[in-house]
């Protein structure tokens, strides 16, 4: 809730259960947009409790899609997908023709709930579109634990004056976006018909190895350090190793390109978990 403190006299908040259609039903109503980012967003954990992941990642999002079309379908929906539905590359940078092949549970749950969006476009003419995010880290994003990404638990450790721990040779090689670049595409692919039925990746011009990242974090948090540590069995089996997007599409579209550099991004975000840490984590 602390995400919102700044924000609480300008929006409504209503605590609901994507999996329940009554909800749905009534909270989408007289919207114009839906900004459909809900999810179960932990990789490992769609591989120990896979239901769960379904039926908050999939069914959900039917049930959402019916609310739609029984109670606004003019509602424009932008959903929330992701990079992993693409699987390990088979060549780089990612564009948005690459095959599909999701080497997790979260990534096919994932897909089945972009491709729900795609076929009530088709067949229903509700105007949704898909944008496959890459690592998208920022203030506000999950850190107590590894359980949104790497990023996360890093800024932690970083915070706590623990070592960083970079799995395998780090050399896997990655994109990321901050938080308010994504939000900028959203808020294109909101107003621009141009978005209505498409899938778009987002994606950044800088490409660096997790090992990279992490000098860059410990330069920025001075007396931390990082250490190099062999590849956990349960995550180095759904790792997707190099992965870096083309955003070629999204850049001609909607006219959307990132802005904020890494390094920026990363300073912001350190400085943001100095000052407010004690609000997520204990
Ligand atoms: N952060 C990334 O790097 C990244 C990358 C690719 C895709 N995505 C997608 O972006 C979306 C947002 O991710 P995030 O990074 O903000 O993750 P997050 O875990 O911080 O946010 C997900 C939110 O969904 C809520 N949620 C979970 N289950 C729910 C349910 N059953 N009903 C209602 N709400 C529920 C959680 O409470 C949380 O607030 C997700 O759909 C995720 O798949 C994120």
């Amino acid at each position: 809730m602390f995400n919102i403190h700044d924000l609480t006299n300008r929006v409504t908040v209503n605590i609901s259960d994507v999996r329940d259609p009554h909800a749905m039903a009534s909270l989408v109503r007289e919207r114009a947009f839906l900004f459909n980012l809900a999810g179960q967003t932990s990789h490992l954990d769609s591989m120990t409790d896979p239901l769960t992941d379904l039926n908050i990642n999939t069914a959900a999002q039917l049930h959402i899609l019916e609310a739609c079309r029984l109670h606004n379908p003019k509602v424009k929906i932008i959903f929330a997908s992701t990079r992993q539905l693409y699987g390990r590359p088979h060549y780089l940078p990612v564009d948005e023709k690459h095959p599909i092949n999701p080497i997790d549970v979260n990534g096919i749950n994932k897909l089945a709930g972009e491709y729900y969006h795609l076929l009530y476009h088709q067949v229903y003419k509700i105007r949704a579109c898909a944008l496959r995010l890459t690592n998208t880290y920022g203030p506000g994003m999950r850190v107590k634990d590894a359980r949104q990404t790497f990023l996360g638990i890093w800024i932690r450790n970083l915070i706590e004056g623990k070592p960083i721990e970079v799995f395998g040779s780090g050399r896997q090689r990655r994109d990321f976006n901050f938080v308010d670049d994504v939000v900028e595409a959203m808020l294109l692919a909101a107003v621009n018909p141009a978005s209505d039925g498409e899938v778009f990746n987002l994606g950044s011009t800088e490409h660096l190895s997790l090992q990279d990242v992490a000098s860059l974090l410990v330069r920025l948090q001075p007396g931390t350090h990082y250490e190099l540590v062999p590849f956990p069995a349960d995550r180095e089996a759904i790792d997707i190793g190099d992965y870096y997007s083309d955003f070629t599409k999204i850049r001609s579209a909607l006219s959307w390109c990132p802005q904020v550099t890494l390094r920026e991004g990363l300073i912001k975000t350190l400085e943001y978990y100095r000052q407010h840490h004690a609000h997520y984590w204990p």
